[in-house]
């Protein structure tokens, strides 16, 4: 993707609460068979990177790169729900469409990288000590899983070297993911966290990170360069996205 690409940056004007609703009914069961893809088995846990998939599509305008990615569009967002077996019809079209094409995304803690792989994203890393748990053989190169800790104040070379359009984390800002416990909790680890992830993002690139950790302890624009520009609410906890400046 190119840096330029970087400007179509954009986000609907709705209410979060509406963009999380729109984003659910569309996507949700869409996401559990793209998991089929990748282990044949429908997975809950891709399921709940619903949020993450619709803003990134929407942030990059990736609906746009074809016209039929744009009609794919209005058959999923069509106010009711995609149920699943429509979305087992639909999954296939998606993957062969590539709308990630060209991007650059790392994960840290969790395995929904390799499903922007799939669907195209030129290069995707996660990094997560338990990146295992999660099989992906990709067809083709650009999957990087790297079956380590991710340190803020020194990531892997195969990371630090590069700039992403996508850095995102999911449940790993929250306590008891590993990442934090109640112990080591404190401003400055989080601030570390995201001062790191702005330094790996492309300017006018995206982040995006759940957990209610974020709430209560991000106050590091300034440092990190990543500006809070929507939060929206989902099931249970809290997904914040973040302009890098
Ligand atoms: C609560 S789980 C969330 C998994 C997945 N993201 C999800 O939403 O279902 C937290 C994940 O973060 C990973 N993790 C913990 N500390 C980490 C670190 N320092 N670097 C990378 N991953 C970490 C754990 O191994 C685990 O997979």
């Amino acid at each position: 993707m190119s840096e330029a690409q970087g400007e179509k940056f954009i986000l609907p004007k709705e209410d979060p609460k509406r963009l999380e609703e729109n984003w659910r009914r569309g996507l949700w069961y869409l996401i559990g068979e793209l998991a089929n893809f990748i282990n044949r088995k429908p997975d809950i846990c891709y399921q709940l990177y619903y949020d993450f998939f619709g803003a990134t599509m929407d942030y990059f305008n990736l609906w746009q790169n074809s016209e039929e990615l744009q009609k794919m569009k209005s058959r999923i967002f069509t106010g009711g729900a995609v149920l699943q077996n429509e979305a087992a019809g639909i999954t296939p079209e998606l993957v062969r469409l590539q709308p990630m094409k060209g991007m650059k995304v790392l994960e840290i803690g969790g395995p929904f990288a390799q499903v922007f792989h799939l669907l195209g994203a030129e290069e995707a890393m996660a990094i997560d000590p338990f990146i295992e748990k999660w099989p992906y053989s990709p067809k083709r190169d650009g999957y990087l899983a790297i079956p380590k800790r991710f340190d803020p104040n020194n990531p892997p070379k195969a990371i630090k070297e590069k700039l992403f359009d996508l850095v995102f984390s999911r449940q790993v800002l929250a306590m008891g993911s590993g990442f934090v416990d109640l112990r080591e909790i404190s401003d400055e680890r989080v601030l570390n966290f995201f001062s790191a992830c702005g330094k790996l993002t492309k300017s006018g690139g995206l982040n995006i990170h759940n957990g209610d950790l974020i709430e209560e302890r991000y106050r590091g624009e300034e440092e990190s360069g990543l500006q809070r520009i929507a939060t929206i609410p989902v099931i249970n906890t809290t997904t914040v996205i973040f302009k890098k400046i």
